[in-house]
């Protein structure tokens, strides 16, 4: 295991400690104005040991909420929250990316007072939010040309809040069926206008984010995290193959800080993308790449071994470890994790 703990060049503004990452992992714990409190700092700063944190996802605005106490990082008191957060991992020599986030239509108008939740069509997903069992999800209203002009600048100011908050970067939330993730799929993406039907117009969208993100704060300090096999709020279709290719390929022509495969599971596999998630990934981009998903140390570092990807994001481990790497480092058997550990944050 010792290529997990080798040092990483992202490129010439960063250097990894090791190719530990962890995971985003949303928590709820913030407070009822979503701004992170020093519990959270805490939390993080005993997993500076990591190459990286990614932060749990966080909301670049009001109306991206879908869970209740996740952090925001559209206002004054959430930037203050996030560099009490900041201060603590640098202090502890790590680095630090906020994931920037909005549910699109898996947010609900409960959370921000709205009318209404944003979506890349008007086709809602089955179920009620998770821990507010009695919010049943609405249907969205499709984006407008203008909120889909303002949702881009949203994503901008998020990630220059960011750097005031003090992050080594940002991670764009592409995946896991959430706002960006909604216009990259047939299942939830049947606009006719730019935006949709094609794999240019589908992808049109992420890419502007990703170009007004990447020119803000640099590219050398964007992230994006992706779904291309759909496994969670969203359907499958095979045609979305094709926008992944071509998203792929458009992102080639630029050089992120890293691509994350957005996945639970990577043993998953996919027919229309002839294998998992990962392995598509990598034999399409060229762009560095973390794996994630079931893996342990040992697995994880075969894989990095095997060049199946470069950094390894590590997720549940990390709860149930805040020493995870240390562990790795000396050998020591890990906590295992359950889902109870959720209701606090060690
Ligand atoms: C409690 C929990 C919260 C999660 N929150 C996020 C999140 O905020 N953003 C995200 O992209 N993925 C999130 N994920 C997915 C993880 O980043 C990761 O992909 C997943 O846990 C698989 O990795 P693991 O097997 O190492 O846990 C979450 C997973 C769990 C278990």
């Amino acid at each position: 295991m010792e290529n997990l703990l080798q040092p990483f060049t992202l490129n010439d503004k960063i250097t990894l400690k090791n190719k530990v990452l962890m995971a985003p992992l949303t928590r709820c714990m913030a407070d009822d104005d979503l701004v992170p409190t020093q519990s959270m700092a805490d939390y993080y700063a005993r997993r500076a040991e990591t190459g990286l944190i990614i932060t749990e996802a966080t909301i670049i605005r009001p109306d991206g909420q879908g869970y209740p106490n996740t952090p925001g990082i559209f206002n004054e008191k959430q930037i203050k929250g996030w560099k009490v957060v900041t201060d603590a991992v640098h202090q502890r020599g790590g680095k630090i990316f906020l994931q920037l986030w909005h549910t699109g239509r898996v947010a609900h108008p409960y959370f921000f007072d709205g009318d209404f939740v944003l979506g890349a069509s008007a086709i809602g997903i089955e179920g009620t939010v998770p821990r507010v069992r009695e919010l049943k999800y609405t249907v969205p209203k499709a984006a407008s040309l203008q909120e889909i002009e303002q949702l881009i600048q949203d994503y901008r100011q998020a990630a220059a809040n960011a750097r005031i908050a003090g992050f080594d970067g940002v991670e764009i939330h592409g995946a896991n069926g959430y706002l960006l993730d909604q216009f990259l799929h047939y299942s939830s993406n049947v606009r006719e206008d730019e935006y949709g039907q094609t794999p240019e117009n589908m992808t049109r969208f992420p890419l502007a984010v990703v170009d007004a993100v990447s020119h803000e704060i640099g590219a050398e300090r964007c992230g994006l995290r992706l779904s291309p096999g759909a496994y969670f709020n969203m359907e499958k279709d095979p045609r979305d193959r094709q926008v992944f290719d071509y998203l792929l390929s458009e992102l080639d022509k630029r050089t992120l800080a890293y691509l994350h495969v957005g996945i639970f599971d990577d043993a998953m596999t996919f027919d229309y993308l002839g294998g998992s998630v990962s392995a598509y990934m990598r034999e399409h981009s060229r762009q560095t790449l973390v794996g994630v998903g079931g893996y342990s140390a040992e697995s994880g570092s075969t894989a990095i071994a095997n060049q199946q990807f470069d950094l390894l994001a590590i997720g549940r481990p990390l709860i149930a470890n805040p020493d995870y790497v240390e562990r790795v480092r000396t050998g020591q058997s890990l906590v295992e994790y359950s889902d109870v550990m959720l209701a606090t944050l060690v």
